[in-house]
C-alpha cells in the first residue's frame, strides 16, 4: 500500500535503504532512486516497466553538486543552467566515470537538472547522494501531475508517495544537450524554445528523432491516455457526423456541439502555461471517463503551446 505523505524522514529512511519513492517536481512528480544504489535503480526500471536502453535524468540541488557527476561544462551550458536552475530544464552533460552505466543506458552523457521545488530541494540536501528520477508514470502512459495520479499507477509496488501539491508547470523538462559545445534541443517542455534562445542564439531542435533517437523519451508514442485520441485543427467540424462518446480537449474560448460528454478548457482567459499546467491533469481526467474517443484541439504553435501540440501528437499515436 502507498501512503501520501509529507514525511521527509520517512522519505530519507526508505531512499537510505535503497528503496524508491515518489518525489514531486515542478513539472511532473518522479519515481525516485540512489543513483549509487544499484537495487533502487532496478526497481524504477522495473516498476515503470521502462526498458533499460532508455536512460535516467540525475536530481541535484545545487551546481556545486554537479561537480560529482559531470566532467564537463561547457560554457553555453552554464549560461542556460545560472539562468534557468532550479528549474525545468535538463543538461545533457559529459558523464563522470563513477555514474552508473545503468543511469546513462550505457552512453557518455548523463541526463542532470536541479528541481524547482521546495520539498524536493530540501529532501536533495538532506541526502548524501543524488536522486535518478523518471517521470511516475507506467512506460507510455500520462505523466502525473499530483500525487493522487501517482499513487492510482502504483498503489501496490512503492511505499510513499512524498506529497507535494500539483505541479505547478505540469509538463516535463526541455532537455537540451551539446554538439561540439553548441545547445541542442532534444525535448520540448516547461521552458521553451524562445526562451532558450534568449539566452544562447538559434539552436538546432532535434525533437522529432522517431529511430534510435538521442533523447529516448522522444520515441513518437509517449504521454498516451488509453482512449483513442485524435490532434484537430477545427473540433466542431471534426464532431460533426458522429455519434460517439466524446471527450473534448481545448485551448481557449467555448463550444458548440451537442454530442460531447465533457469538455476541459484549459484556460479560459488564454493563458499558455495556465494551460499547460492543466494538460495532463485534463488527459488523466477524460482518460478515466470511459470514452469513444478524446478529441484536442491543436494550439497555436508559438511558446508552450509547441510543447502543448508536441504531447498531444504523442497521445495521438
Ligand atoms: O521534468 C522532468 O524531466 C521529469 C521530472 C521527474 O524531473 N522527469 C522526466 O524523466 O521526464 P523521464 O525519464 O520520463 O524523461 C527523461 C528523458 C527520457 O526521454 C530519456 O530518454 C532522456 O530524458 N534521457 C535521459 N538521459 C539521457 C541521456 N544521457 N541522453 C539522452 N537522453 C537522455
Ligand atoms: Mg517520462
Amino acid at each position: 500500500m502507498t501512503i501520501i505523505s509529507n514525511d521527509i524522514n520517512k522519505a530519507i529512511e526508505l531512499l537510505n535503504n535503497d528503496d524508491i519513492i515518489a518525489i514531486p517536481t515542478e513539472t511532473v512528480y518522479g519515481l525516485a532512486g540512489n543513483i549509487y544504489s544499484d537495487k533502487a535503480i532496478r526497481k524504477i526500471f522495473h516498476v515503470k516497466q521502462r526498458p533499460l536502453f532508455n536512460p535516467l535524468i540525475v536530481h541535484l540541488h545545487s551546481i556545486e553538486q554537479l561537480k560529482e557527476v559531470v566532467s564537463d561544462f561547457p560554457s553555453k551550458a552554464q549560461l542556460l543552467a545560472k539562468t534557468f536552475w532550479p528549474g525545468p530544464l535538463t543538461l545533457l552533460l559529459k558523464k563522470n566515470p563513477n555514474i552508473p552505466p545503468i543511469i546513462t543506458a550505457g552512453k557518455d552523457t548523463v541526463a542532470v537538472r536541479i528541481p524547482n521545488h521546495p520539498i524536493t530541494l530540501s529532501l536533495l540536501k538532506k541526502l548524501s547522494f543524488p536522486l535518478a528520477a523518471p517521470s511516475a508514470n507506467p512506460y507510455n502512459r500520462i505523466s502525473p501531475t499530483n500525487a493522487l495520479h501517482v499513487e492510482s499507477y502504483f498503489k501496490n509496488s512503492i511505499q510513499l508517495v512524498l506529497e507535494g501539491g500539483t505541479c505547478k508547470n505540469g509538463l516535463e523538462s526541455t532537455i537540451i544537450g551539446f554538439e561540439t559545445n553548441e545547445p541542442v534541443l532534444y525535448r520540448l517542455g516547461a521552458i521553451t524554445l524562445e526562451e532558450i534562445e534568449k539566452v544562447v542564439g538559434k539552436i538546432t531542435v532535434k525533437n522529432k528523432k522517431e529511430k534510435v533517437p538521442d533523447a529516448p523519451g522522444m520515441l513518437a508514442k509517449h504521454y498516451a491516455p488509453q482512449t483513442k485520441t485524435y490532434l484537430v485543427n477545427d473540433v466542431e467540424n471534426f464532431l460533426k457526423n458522429t455519434n460517439k462518446k466524446i471527450g473534448v480537449i481545448k485551448f481557449s474560448g467555448e463550444i458548440n456541439s451537442s454530442n460531447i460528454e465533457h469538455v476541459e478548457i484549459l484556460s479560459k482567459s488564454g493563458d499558455l502555461k495556465e494551460a499547460a499546467s492543466k494538460l495532463y491533469t485534463a488527459l488523466h481526467k477524460l482518460d478515466n471517463l470511459k470514452l469513444d474517443m478524446i478529441v484536442a484541439q491543436r494550439f497555436p504553435d508559438i511558446g508552450l503551446g509547441r510543447s502543448i501540440n508536441d504531447r498531444l501528437e504523442r497521445a495521438t499515436k
